[in-house]
């Protein structure tokens, strides 16, 4: 397959940080607070590529890249609040230079295994000689709590190559709903914080 087809992933990555930089930056001026954490991205490897695509049975084809698979280019949020959540997802939402394709809230709705985090498929311009070409990516946006519960979920996964023990998973969704508990909570103490902060002012 063409090794040039990559080039384009790699424009895009480049051009999401800097348009995520700059959009957090400005929330913090705007706000005078906060939210994230940190900001991880990668880019997939073309083995995990593959492997994707075959078990989706698919043949690695640059066609069936951009047809199947949306997060080659990924990024990851991590903010203090559940609410930041929202608030990150929404000063995104709004940015006149992506478009959102899709979006998925497994904070409303985990999935089966418990994993719960804001997914956005978004569409990247890469300005190239002449046209414009839009680009996938996908931006996963959590808290610190779900962040990690998903490391150590990903870990365990990795270990049993995807067979999980029912005893293994049981227990996970179990950790998963003390997860969505705490965040709950915490949102609530950042609420009883900011009430606080207004009556010193
Ligand atoms: P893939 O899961 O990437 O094949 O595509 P999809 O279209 O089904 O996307 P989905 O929204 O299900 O999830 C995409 C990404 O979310 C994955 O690549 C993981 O990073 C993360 N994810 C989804 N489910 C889980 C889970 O059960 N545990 C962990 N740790 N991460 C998950
Ligand atoms: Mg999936």
């Amino acid at each position: 397959m063409d090794q040039d087809c990559f080039y384009k992933y790699e424009y895009a990555q480049k051009m999401l940080e800097t348009e995520l930089h700059v959009l957090i930056k400005e929330f913090e001026r705007k706000h005078g607070y906060m939210p994230v954490e940190h900001v991880k991205f990668r880019i997939k490897t073309k083995e995990s590529i593959k492997n994707k695509l075959e078990s989706r049975g698919y043949e690695y084809s640059f066609e069936n890249i951009e047809k199947h698979i949306s997060d080659v280019v990924g990024f990851r949020i991590v903010v203090s609040f559940l609410s930041d959540v929202y608030d990150i997802v929404s000063m995104i939402s709004h940015s006149t230079n992506l478009l959102i394709k899709k979006r998925k809230d497994y904070i409303k709705e985990p999935k089966d295994t418990g994993y719960s985090s804001y997914h956005l498929i978004v569409l990247v311009p890469v300005y190239l000689e002449g046209y414009v070409e839009y680009v996938t990516a996908e931006i996963q946006v959590r808290t610190v709590a779900m962040d990690f519960w998903a490391s150590l979920d990903h870990k365990i996964r990795y270990k049993f190559h995807e067979e999980i023990p029912l005893d293994v998973q049981e227990a996970m969704l179990s950790y998963a709903e003390d997860i969505q508990e705490l965040d709950r909570k915490m949102y609530e103490m950042n609420k009883i914080m900011s009430k606080y902060e207004k009556e010193e002012c």
